[in-house]
């Protein structure tokens, strides 16, 4: 079998898509796992996984860390620390990427990365995937809706205020389970597909705030009301309830994006991939019960 590599391999990601590698039957010796840290997968390395050191930040360290992989799966990184930086990291993985000889890139971006997307974070997605298609290398894109566990930053506030407030103002979003993006890039990065395709990974079904809402009540026998505002309101509320105001554009950027339906969509890729239904938001709800009835860490909004 060809070499397979994740890269950041130790994130929440990439290490339970090495994981499913070897459950689906991959051989250890053929998955390349690499990472800032290699202390972090001592794990990976006791069961023969080949662990490689890899920072995008060090374009120098990635020439040995890809050497004889085929197929690359380029986690994208969680540098949203300065603008630009990101894209940066990527573009430096993709030249090196072609340099040492890969075929194939599996990359996680988002929905509708666009310059409609209201994300602050959009054009890195949008830039990478430019970069990954001018490469000539094929290609499958992810466009990884948004993680069911991220409704952990407004839930767990929600359910103890019994309010919810947000400015999407009825635009919806088809959560996707953190685990279901693992096993899509499991999938892809196994799969001996040598086209080059973009898939939108999404959950079953979009739906608006209120009826999350619904659901989170019925999951914990707690009611929510959702109140919706404006974004001037909502950003009041938020500095009040101390956000900081560096955070503002980011969470209010998510809210105008689900309003104006850039998250609204719901596709059969990832059944097409995987061969397997998304799990619905619901399951996630009453799995997550106690955790989510569990207190804000910071009071909040
Ligand atoms: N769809 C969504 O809702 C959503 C939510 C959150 C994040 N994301 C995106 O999805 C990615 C994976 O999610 P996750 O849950 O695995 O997040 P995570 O656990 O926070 O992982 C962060 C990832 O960034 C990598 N990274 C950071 N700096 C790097 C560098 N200089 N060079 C190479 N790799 C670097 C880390 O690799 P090592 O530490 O192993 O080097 C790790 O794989 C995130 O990084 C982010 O881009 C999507």
């Amino acid at each position: 079998m060809s070499k397979l590599l994740v890269t950041g391999a130790s994130g929440k990601l990439g290490k339970s898509a090495v994981t499913l590698l070897l459950a689906n039957g991959v051989a250890p010796g053929d998955i390349i796992a690499t990472t800032r840290d290699p202390s972090k997968l001592a794990d990976l390395a006791a069961k023969g996984v080949d662990v490689r050191a890899a920072d995008f930040d060090d374009p120098a360290s990635l020439s040995a860390a890809f050497a004889g992989a085929e197929r690359l799966a380029l986690i994208s990184t969680d540098a949203l620390d300065v603008p630009g930086k990101r894209l940066k990291q990527h573009q430096a993985a993709v030249n090196a990427a072609k340099a040492a000889g890969v075929k194939h890139i599996v990359y996680t971006s988002m929905p509708n990365p666009g310059p409609e997307s209201r994300i602050t974070f959009a054009p890195d997605h949008r830039g990478t995937e430019e970069a990954i298609k001018a490469s000539g290398l094929t290609y499958t894109i992810l466009r990884n809706s948004w993680y069911n566990e991220n409704l952990f930053m407004s839930l767990p506030s929600a359910l103890q205020s019994g309010k919810w407030f947000t400015s999407t103002n009825g635009g919806r979003l088809a959560y996707i389970a953190h685990v279901d993006c693992a096993a899509a890039l499991a999938a892809a990065l196994a799969s001996d597909n040598t086209s080059s395709e973009v898939l939108t990974m999404t959950g079953p079904q979009s739906l608006s705030y209120a009826e999350i809402a619904a659901l989170a009540s019925e999951a914990t026998g707690k009611p929510i009301e959702v109140i919706n505002l404006t974004d001037d309101q909502l950003a009041e509320g938020m500095k009040a309830a101390g956000v900081p105001e560096f955070m503002l554009p980011f969470m209010l950027g998510i809210e105008a994006n689900v309003r104006e339906g850039h998250f609204d969509l719901v596709t059969d890729d990832f059944e097409k991939l995987t061969g397997k239904k998304p799990s619905p938001l619901k399951d996630f709800l009453v799995a997550n019960k106690d955790a989510l009835l569990a207190a804000p860490a910071g009071g909040g909004h």
